[in-house]
């Protein structure tokens, strides 16, 4: 009787045989130093890298046999975070994350196993510098053996000292490339490029459909043109017509945060629920990054409740520096914060079935010398039926 049990992968599965995800290797901390430029403004983002309506199949990843095995499992798990990287601190956290990240892929059993992380942008601090993503990006996650997507943050769109380099360069180079190829900028890492089409883009998996939004350096989606909410739009409206039960939207700029630092982006509010309206469908939940911390909202729209999520501690802020929410400070009308917690970073895992969107939440201690002396302790879990 032939073996049907193997790891081996199919030799005509060659969409996935062009990838190279991690490797089952410690490394050591790079802490470097840099002053932090403040840019606020809104860069017009370089011509879509790929083909509209900038879809990328999660099959392009993992190929069609470990697709198919989350379809007949029915359940899709992964990570999502953003707000890792570690200019000037936080690395001691971020590292601590991606430890507990990776104990996560290799102890849970396949169909619990997360298939990627969503990255909610801010992947490179300050100014998302191509010569910073090795310290920041590559290094941290060189034993995180499995894809990393992402959407892009402030920093990685903003504008250093030299304001000849173009807005979201490494970004481009190291998310949005043509092919899956090993870059000078991964070091020691065997991580390829990740070939994401657009900077707003769409991630179709067999359990959810995941619209990234691009909110720019200053919490904006629209620039000159409104091309990227008219995109959102018809990707809520094919998402409706082709009956997807899971939509995510995900946005670095959180719509509601009740931090005293950054706090929620009405802008980005406005843009959604415009799209809402013109595709006369809701989506199931948003992600957020960019405020330090976790809150987990929820919004009551029409009959349904939709979480609003913000799990911006990915260890930029270390184990000191969390954003702190603003005494007294309220969401709007129809919105609670249902859970926050402002003192530990950590990381959110996210299953979803045919029947329900489900989280885990996840608070990561400080590393008592050796990261397996750190422990990630469940903090919230939550499931919202589709
Ligand atoms: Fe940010």
């Amino acid at each position: 009787m032939p073996n049907t049990n193997t790891l081996a992968p199919d030799p005509l599965d060659t969409r996935a045989l062009r990838h190279v995800f991690g490797r089952d290797r410690r490394s050591p901390q790079v802490n470097d130093l840099s002053k932090h430029h403040h840019d606020n403004s809104h860069h017009e983002p370089p011509p879509p890298p790929g083909n509209y309506p900038f879809h990328l199949d999660l099959e392009d990843l993992l190929g069609a046999a470990e697709v198919d095995k989350i379809r007949q499992a029915g359940k899709l798990v992964f990570h999502t975070m953003g707000d890792t990287g570690h200019k000037d601190h936080g690395s001691e956290a971020q590292f601590a994350i991606a430890f507990h990240m990776v104990g996560q892929l290799e102890s849970l059993p396949e169909r619990d196993r997360p298939k990627f992380f969503y990255h909610l942008g801010d992947v490179v601090y300050f100014n998302g510098e191509k010569e910073d993503y090795d310290s920041q990006f590559y290094e941290p996650y060189d034993e995180y053996t499995a894809p990393i997507v992402a959407i892009a943050g402030n920093h990685d769109g903003a504008k250093g000292d030299d304001q000849s380099i173009p807005t979201l360069e490494g970004f481009q180079m190291n998310f949005c490339a043509p092919q899956p190829t090993h870059t000078w900028m991964a070091g020691h890492s065997n991580r390829t490029t990740m070939i994401q089409p657009n900077f707003y883009w769409t991630l179709l998996t067999p359990l959810a459909t995941i619209i990234g939004l691009y909110s720019n350096v200053d919490g904006k989606i629209n620039g000159k043109n409104k091309a990227q909410q008219d995109w959102l739009t018809e990707e809520l409206k094919n998402a409706k017509q082709r009956g997807d039960k899971c939509v995510l939207v995900t946005v670095h700029h959180p719509p509601y945060s009740l931090d005293s630092s950054h706090g929620g982006h009405t802008a980005i509010q406005d843009v959604l629920d415009k799209a809402f309206a013109d595709a006369s469908f809701t989506p199931t939940a948003i992600l957020s990054g960019h405020v330090h911390d976790y809150q987990h909202f929820e919004r009551k729209i029409g009959t349904r409740k939709v979480p609003y999520l913000v799990s911006g501690a990915g260890g930029y802020e270390g184990y000191s520096n969390m954003h702190q929410l603003k005494p007294g400070a309220v969401p709007p009308a129809g919105v609670k914060l249902k859970k926050s917690n402002t003192k530990l970073p950590g990381f959110l895992k996210i299953t979803v079935t045919k029947t329900a969107f489900a989280g885990q939440y996840y608070q990561v201690s400080r590393p008592n010398g050796h990261f397996s002396n750190s422990t990630a302790t469940l903090f919230e879990s939550f499931s919202y039926p589709l």
